[in-house]
């Protein structure tokens, strides 16, 4: 598969980066893309009483719409993050809105939740005949009055359906939604989100790269206080540090190779500030098996990517899982468990 891609790659890289993307989504719905291989038994994992064939995920942003979520588990993924969605439909910002940045392995997004809304993807997850885990990232309509009231209707809607929510407050591309990561208005929102939870939905909340002092130790108060489920670190960065390519001065999320240090860094930290109480998510840069190794290392339960796969297509997954098991292998550890947060130091420090 890898060696197809790297011929198509010349192509895809003519066309517009979004019209690529779609071109990719009616591929993948076409279903021949399938790799039809079972995960090394060190890969597998049991987290919120789901078992994950291998910790890899692809992240939120990929599949808006909930149209591929099996085509993405037939890739090799252990499970799939679908969303941002929002209540109601909407379309997001005007075109271009999406750049890739060759040169530094990255991509910048202004997107703003382009979607078709909470009804759709609710009905489409509801007409899947496969299992296989599928998670739902949860946005807010950018024109809302009050926007936990939309992630209160996405929880409602889809708390019978999805495997996990996730309440994204730290997309850079909603004027202020980064807002409702601030202590005091993040523990309203997690209130309202818990008490209207009435399945054993499992509720995760995803955070900005950009935190800044003081901020991860307020968040990790108001959410170890709470019976949330776990976080996703992180979320793309507004930073612009060291970039090169052409495409470097664009507006928006920036996501890939150069996120990779910064959102480690905060998964350490967190890993840290939570004492390993609470499940984290890994996602920013991995490219290859030994950065999703590090994810876990520095305290990652499970890892997502989504900008890798722009620049190596879909035979990264199959070579990251590969990678993955023989590390571990290497270094001695039967299940992947073992190797959760060894490198983050104790609790606390
Ligand atoms: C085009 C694009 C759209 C994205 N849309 C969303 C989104 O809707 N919701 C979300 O939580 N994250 C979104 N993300 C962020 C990714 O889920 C992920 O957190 C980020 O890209 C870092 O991972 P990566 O470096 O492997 O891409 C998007 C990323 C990209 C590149």
């Amino acid at each position: 598969m890898g060696g197809l891609y790297r011929l198509a790659w010349p192509l895809l890289r003519l066309l517009d980066a979004e019209t690529a993307h779609r071109l990719s989504i009616e591929v993948l719905r076409t279903g021949l893309l399938r790799t039809p291989a079972t995960d090394p038994p060190r890969l597998a994992c049991r987290l919120w009483g789901l078992d994950f064939a291998n910790p890899i995920g692809i992240a939120a942003g990929y599949d808006k719409d909930a149209e591929v979520p099996d085509a993405l588990l037939g890739l090799g993924f252990g499970y799939a993050e679908v969303g941002s969605v929002t209540p109601r439909p909407q379309a997001g910002n005007p075109r271009p809105r999406l750049f890739r940045l060759i040169e530094d392995q990255a991509v910048i997004n202004r997107m703003g939740f382009n979607n078709q809304g909470l009804e759709r993807l609710a009905e489409r997850l509801e007409a899947r005949q496969h299992r296989g885990i599928v998670g739902v990232n949860l946005g807010a309509n950018r024109d809302s009055e009050d926007r936990i009231a939309d992630y209160v209707s996405g929880l409602k809607r889809l708390q019978d359906v999805a495997d996990y929510l996730v309440v994204n407050v730290s997309s850079p591309n909603t004027p202020g939604l980064r807002d409702l990561q601030a202590e005091e208005v993040l523990a309203e929102l997690l209130d309202r989100l818990l008490a209207a939870r009435t399945t054993a939905v499992p509720l995760l909340l995803k955070l900005s790269p950009d935190l800044t002092e003081g901020e991860p130790e307020a968040i990790a108060e108001v959410v170890l206080a709470r019976p949330v489920d776990g976080l996703i670190i992180s979320n793309t960065t507004l930073a612009r540090d060291g970039l090169v390519s052409r495409q470097r001065g664009q507006q928006g999320g920036l996501s890939g190779a150069p996120l990779w240090a910064s959102s480690t860094a905060l998964l350490t930290h967190f890993h840290r500030l939570c004492g390993g109480r609470l499940p984290l998510i890994g996602v920013g840069g991995v490219a290859s098996g030994r950065q999703a190794y590090a994810k876990i290392r520095a305290g990652a339960s499970l890892v997502q990517l989504y900008t890798a796969l722009v620049y190596q297509g879909p035979g990264l997954v199959g070579r990251i899982k590969r990678e993955l098991a023989a590390l571990l292998e290497a270094d001695g550890f039967a299940t992947l468990s073992e190797a959760v947060g060894v490198d983050a130091g104790p609790a606390g420090s």
